[in-house]
């Protein structure tokens, strides 16, 4: 009997190692085949993705803010280039202006979980247009609960995996910032590629930085923030803020998730990086 293939072509595309290269196209390798599905020999087609879908329950009022509010703040994945095995490098202008009614400097969040710290910030930077990705669908009922109770005007969510809206909706210099406020750290060293900060992605998250543009990640898990340091410090396009960890930003709030932490004795420690000129 034929040995049964192995299919790790759309696990390289998405979080852990997909290079520069892919973006280049010098990879080369890849079957032709959409994202997401299998040529018919293959028993499990495997994505590695930087999560895994929790179920939980939509309360009522999570549900109608869907309903009510849905149709304003959420916005459609609507990959710009088809979805290719390899990403194109620079897809067209998003409809960032379209979705936000105006012109304004644009932040990416990846991983809202319940938007508390996303509505705080939206609130303190009125100036500022927020685009949030997050999957857990319980979390973005709450955070359009939160739209709602703060009348805020200037986040939108994509209810989609950050890592292809960045690949296919994002041309390069589109963001003024980009927020990754306690990623999932993946405690296992077998889960660790599961990890959002890995060179191929934040070297993606760079090249859709304007210059002058940041990285800001937080973490209360101290081997992932080193792991941070040593790949954010090595992306020739970013260069670091501070000497080290950097000072937390003010607009970021402590949540009640970090509280708890600081509570047990865990320390957080916040990176912020710019994208060089
Ligand atoms: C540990 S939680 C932190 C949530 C929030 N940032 C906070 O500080 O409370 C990480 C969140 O990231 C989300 N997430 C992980 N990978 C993601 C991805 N590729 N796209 C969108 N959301 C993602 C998860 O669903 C989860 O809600």
């Amino acid at each position: 009997m034929a040995p049964k293939l192995q299919w790790p072509i759309v696990t390289e595309l998405t979080t852990a190692s997909a290079s520069r290269g892919a973006a280049t196209g010098s990879r080369g390798v890849a079957p032709a085949v959409p994202r997401g599905s299998a040529p018919a020999d293959v028993a499990h087609p495997q994505t590695i993705k930087s999560f895994v879908r929790r179920a939980g329950r939509t309360t009522a009022a999570q549900a109608r803010a869907f309903e009510d509010l849905g149709p304003r703040f959420v916005v459609p994945y609507a990959p710009i280039a088809p979805i290719a095995p390899i990403a194109p490098a620079a897809p067209a202008a998003p409809a960032a202006g379209a979705w936000f009614g105006r012109n304004a400097p644009l932040v990416l969040e990846i991983g809202f979980g319940m938007g508390e710290a996303t509505a705080h910030i939206a609130r303190v930077r009125p100036q500022d247009d927020f685009l949030c990705c997050e999957v857990h669908r319980p979390g973005v009922g709450a955070l359009l609960k939160r739209i709602a109770e703060h009348g805020l005007t200037n986040i939108r969510i994509l209810e989609h995996d950050a890592v292809e809206v960045i690949d296919h909706m994002l041309p390069e210099s589109c963001l003024a910032g980009v927020h990754i406020f306690f990623p999932d750290p993946w405690h296992k060293s077998r889960h660790h590629k599961r990890r959002l900060i890995q060179p191929p992605l934040v070297a993606r998250l760079a090249a859709r930085l304007q210059a002058g543009g940041y990285l800001h990640c937080a973490t209360d898990w101290q081997p992932y923030a080193e792991q941070m340091l040593q790949v954010l410090g090595a992306e020739p396009l970013l260069r670091n803020t501070a000497p080290g960890f950097a000072p937390k930003p003010g607009y970021r709030p402590l949540t009640k998730f970090e509280n708890r932490g600081l509570r047990l004795g865990h320390g957080v420690r916040d990176l912020v990086f710019e994208r060089r000129h």
